[in-house]
């Protein structure tokens, strides 16, 4: 009889290599996180992006991987797309309990966090996808989940949903202590990093670096995967749709709140 046909894993912990050149990329930036972690027990960030399908899901697991595997560091991972669940999928581990059910107190914290095979990286996954799981967001039991991880861990990676078209990643904003902004290459449309740069107006100086993918690439060979810096001044002009229109913020001057140590690697 034949075998039955396997679906191709999606999980990255297959295809992981300390020596890819994309990992390389990810170090540097996690580099940088931890001189901005730097005096912290534990220290929180959230990557989003304007839009749908720009590799925040993916950034965020590489994050997580290499600050657990290569800096050994006691990590979570928080899916909170709840709309499109994928840590799960990208850490293989099971979709459920999630985060949903945790925000609604159908399960305690200790349920909703499970292991990886990566000893010091643990993950809440998003749980049931679906309209009515991101409906049953709620803010004040969010901060309780952000205060409870931070409790247990030393970095916090939170996978958010897009902040043009969702509401919930500029609310759970105001729980994290920094932001990492996404962007696809050729691919996000300028009004929709305007739109960004608008929504995220109120925390941006929690903004502490950006990623531009090149979706030209397919995984596991994204090797153009270019990192803007853990400098603020850049990621912005980076995002920036049309530097005219913002000589009010011009590049080269620190984002207020941001450390005085933004020397790149
Ligand atoms: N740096 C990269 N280079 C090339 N392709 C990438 C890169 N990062 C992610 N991808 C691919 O882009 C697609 C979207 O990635 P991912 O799921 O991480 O994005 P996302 O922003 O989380 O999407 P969503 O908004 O749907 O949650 C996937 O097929 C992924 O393999
Ligand atoms: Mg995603």
């Amino acid at each position: 009889m034949d075998e039955p046909k396997r679906k191709p894993s999606r999980s990255l912990l297959d295809t992981f290599s300390t020596d890819a050149p994309y990992v390389t990329e990810v170090r540097r930036l996690m580099q940088s996180l931890l001189r901005h972690s730097r005096g912290h027990a534990s220290r929180v960030y959230m990557v989003t992006s304007a839009s749908r399908g720009e590799g925040k899901s993916t950034t965020c697991a590489l994050l997580a991987i290499v600050a657990a595997r290569i800096f050994h560091r006691r990590t979570l991972l928080i899916d909170a797309d709840m709309r499109r669940p994928s840590q799960h999928t990208l850490l293989d581990v099971s979709p459920r309990p999630g985060l949903s059910a945790l925000i609604r107190g159908k399960v305690s914290f200790d349920a909703a966090r499970r292991p990886t095979p990566i000893p010091l990286l643990q993950v809440i996954p998003s749980g049931r996808p679906g309209h009515a799981s991101a409906e049953a967001y709620d803010d004040d039991v969010f901060a309780g989940i952000i205060t409870a991880a931070r409790r247990h861990h030393e970095l916090v990676f939170v996978d958010a949903a897009p902040v043009v078209p969702v509401v919930e990643p500029i609310m759970m904003a105001d729980h994290v202590d920094g932001l990492l902004l996404v962007a696809m290459a050729g691919r996000t449309p300028i009004p929709m990093i305007r739109r960004m740069r608008q929504i995220l107006e109120p925390v941006q100086e929690k903004v502490v670096g950006g990623i531009v993918n090149n979706a030209a690439e397919g995984l596991p060979y994204y090797y153009d995967h270019s990192y803007y810096g853990y400098r603020p001044e850049r990621v912005r002009a980076s995002m920036e749709p049309d530097a005219d229109e913002n000589a009010d913020t011009p590049t080269g001057q620190s984002a207020p709140g941001a450390p005085s140590d933004t020397k790149e690697q």
